[in-house]
């Protein structure tokens, strides 16, 4: 099978959060000690995937690549795409499709935070299938989100998108797992009332096919979100706690990268100095 690509989508407006994310993109505020990508980043790293577009708007790019590069000090290699306009979800497959070049991909939206023990098994579980997979998350709030009604047996019987009637309380998480036709897929959809290429519409003909799968994050652990102040504090708050009651760290790329043996110890002491005066290089120094 070919290598599977990841996506990471990092456009928007971010106009729930105005004042704070007119002129900084919404994905690089800081979740308390990391940029906020770093998490979504780290995702897809522990999925074992080296080969990551990135996209974001036209504007917000240079600050982007001043801050990741081409990813080779994580021994990544990034390509940096751009969506010009908001215009939906799915839109990151038509723009990806040269990038992705007929491998299946897992895109990540820039704004989701995931944490849990057992998250590289489930990634690693969700890689093995064909067709698409998404992730529930039970929530107390089904209606903000895309929805996704199951039968008994835990088939998807439907997906829906911030129904005002949720099917269930499991909201799709900002992960899918597609294979190689969602760029085709993506091209037959059409935009919503709303004008835009919903994600759901695109999961919506996996389901069609028979073959889209979901797998359910259980309570052990954490679907974060981002999208109001208070919920952004929060999330940087969940981060410290978890933090320094460990004295690890989450969502950190030269972790995964060395432990994941694609950088070696002197790469990582370069990026330990680099950050001399915090406390994220001396756990970095500390992981040799
Ligand atoms: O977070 C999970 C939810 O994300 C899913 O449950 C929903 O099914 C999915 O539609 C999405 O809902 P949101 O209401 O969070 O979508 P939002 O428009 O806020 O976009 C999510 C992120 O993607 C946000 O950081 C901005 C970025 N984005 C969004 C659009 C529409 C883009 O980069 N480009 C876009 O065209």
């Amino acid at each position: 099978m070919t290598q599977r690509k990841g996506l990471i989508l990092a456009g928007g407006t971010g106009s729930r959060l105005w004042p704070i994310t007119q002129g900084l993109s919404k994905q690089l505020m800081p979740i308390y000690d990391k940029p906020m990508i770093y998490y979504p980043l780290s995702v897809l790293m522990l999925a074992g995937i080296r080969e990551i577009g990135i996209i974001t708007t036209p504007e917000d790019q240079a600050q982007f690549r001043n801050l990741m590069g081409d990813g080779s000090q994580w021994g990544l290699a990034i390509e940096w795409l751009v969506q010009p306009s908001p215009d939906g979800l799915a839109q990151a497959y038509l723009i990806a499709e040269d990038f992705l070049d007929g491998a299946p991909s897992a895109m990540v939206l820039g704004d989701n935070i995931f944490f849990g023990h057992g998250l590289p098994e489930l990634l690693a579980s969700a890689d093995q299938g064909s067709g698409g997979t998404v992730f529930g998350y039970r929530v107390s709030d089904p209606e903000r989100y895309g929805v996704v009604g199951m039968d008994t047996d835990g088939a998807v019987t439907q997906i829906v998108e911030k129904p005002a009637q949720p099917p269930s309380n499991y909201a799709v998480t900002g992960l899918y797992f597609l294979d190689g036709s969602a760029p085709n897929r993506a091209r037959g959809i059409t935009p919503s009332a709303r004008g835009e290429l919903e994600i759901t519409a695109l999961l919506e003909t996996y389901l069609a096919d028979g073959t889209l799968n979901v797998e359910r994050m259980g309570r052990g652990y954490a679907w974060l979100d981002t999208g109001t102040h208070a919920s952004l504090l929060e999330a940087g708050n969940f981060v410290r706690t978890l933090q320094s009651r460990q004295g690890m760290q989450t969502g950190c790329p030269e972790e995964i990268a060395y432990q994941s043996g694609w950088i070696d110890q002197a790469a990582l002491l370069t990026l330990a100095d680099r950050y001399a005066k915090t406390e994220y290089g001396a756990y970095l120094r500390g992981l040799i």
